[in-house]
């Protein structure tokens, strides 16, 4: 079946005979036994509930695994995953990560014994990688400096060291990039971002296909109790029936965006994985059905960023993105203020850099509001 179709219908588990097209929002804590050593195969919502289960057999079909696990948040899915993780165990990560799960590695999974190594390339991660190290978690592309990274290469590394591979594809979803596919052992996502799509809620989703491994991660989930509400999974249930069109839309006003900045006398540098010139383009091409719709960008002078994040209107200076309401980010005070300035430097997320998440209105709108901003 077409992914967009998917996306619409959700799996094909109903929960009741009512013929409700809308997927129900089971609000109950927990669930009645009808007899003792007996279960409806519901017993309490921390472990299982109807809604979230539906989402998560959703995403398991989108992501073309088996096994799915919906997460208060996207950063509740990375917290949940390192539990897979003891003291003295070693990670191999790219430099530029998500700011959060880069904050989570550095105090807390640091604190519990985990130690991680952060590179930029392919041989950096076969140098990384130590008698200790368990894992590789990669994000692409990358936030914000929208680096890819060729999944097939590195899940070769993956297999050939026994090392477990992770991809964070919250930027792509499944609409445009799917990592199981490409050797990946689990798939994360902050379903906050494009699978919800409205900025609206939370959410963060594990997917994988290997029966062991989602063992023990659901193990942890309902231990340690990070689960999705049951209104929040028909949020996101409802958001991802929309996935493919908004995704489409954004990636097509993205490319138009991007191509404006790079002729715009204040940008210095554009970084959308769509532009030609992008070093990662041709990866992306062969490991991705699409680009999406995030652009970083590099302002000349500092405070014109600064005028820009607080004159536009209609994109809104805010955290996060993948929504239908675009939004400007300063990764430098937002994403990433907790990354030592040295390194948020040396990675180039520095004063001038802007990330922005282009959203569902009319694209000339968009670019009318950044002109103006801008100056
Ligand atoms: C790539 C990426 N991964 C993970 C997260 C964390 O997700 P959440 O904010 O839902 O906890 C984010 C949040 O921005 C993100 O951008």
């Amino acid at each position: 079946m077409d992914i967009r179709t998917i996306c619409v219908h959700g799996c094909d588990k109903r929960y009741d005979n009512t013929g409700a097209v809308a997927v129900p929002i089971f609000a109950s804590a927990t669930f009645s036994h009808p007899g003792v050593g007996k279960s409806t195969g519901f017993d309490y919502s921390r472990t299982l509930n109807p809604t979230r289960e539906h989402l998560e057999y959703t995403m398991a079909a989108l992501e073309g695994g088996v096994y799915s696990i919906a997460f208060s948040s996207g950063m509740a899915a990375v917290t949940a995953l390192m539990e897979l993780f003891s003291p003295g165990d070693h990670v191999v990560a790219p430099d530029d990560l998500y700011g959060g799960t880069y904050r989570l590695f550095e105090h807390i999974s640091h604190k519990n014994g985990v130690n991680f190594t952060y590179v930029n390339t392919l041989e950096g991660i076969e140098k990384a990688i130590r008698p200790e190290t368990k894992a590789i978690f990669i994000e692409t592309p990358t936030n914000p400096m929208m680096q890819v990274i060729d999944i097939e290469a590195v899940s070769r590394i993956a297999r050939a060291r026994k090392l477990l591979l992770v991809v964070d594809n919250t930027f792509l979803t499944p609409y445009y990039q799917r990592p199981l596919k490409l050797g990946a052992d689990i798939v994360l996502h902050s379903g906050t971002k494009y699978l919800g799509g409205h900025n609206d809620t939370l959410a963060g989703i594990l997917v994988t296909s290997n029966p062991n491994l989602y063992e023990r991660l659901i193990f942890i989930a309902k231990t340690i109790g990070a689960c999705l509400s049951p209104f929040d999974s028909f949020l996101i249930i409802r958001g991802i029936k929309t996935l493919a069109v908004r995704m489409d839309r954004m990636q097509e006003s993205a490319l138009t965006i991007a191509k404006w900045l790079t002729e715009h006398s204040a940008v210095d540098k554009v970084y959308y994985i769509g532009l030609p010139d992008h070093p990662g383009y041709e990866i992306s091409r062969r490991q991705s059905s699409g680009f999406g719709g995030m652009i970083s960008f590099s302002l000349k002078d500092p405070e014109i960023a600064v005028k820009t994040l607080e004159r536009v209107k209609i994109i809104k200076y805010a955290e996060s993105l993948g929504g239908t309401e675009s939004l400007i980010t300063y990764p430098m005070l937002q994403t990433h203020a907790d990354m030592p300035e040295e390194e948020r430097n040396a990675r180039g997320i520095n004063a001038g850099l802007l990330r922005l998440s282009v959203g569902v209105e009319a694209v000339d709108d968009l670019i009318a509001d950044l002109k103006k901003a801008m100056g």
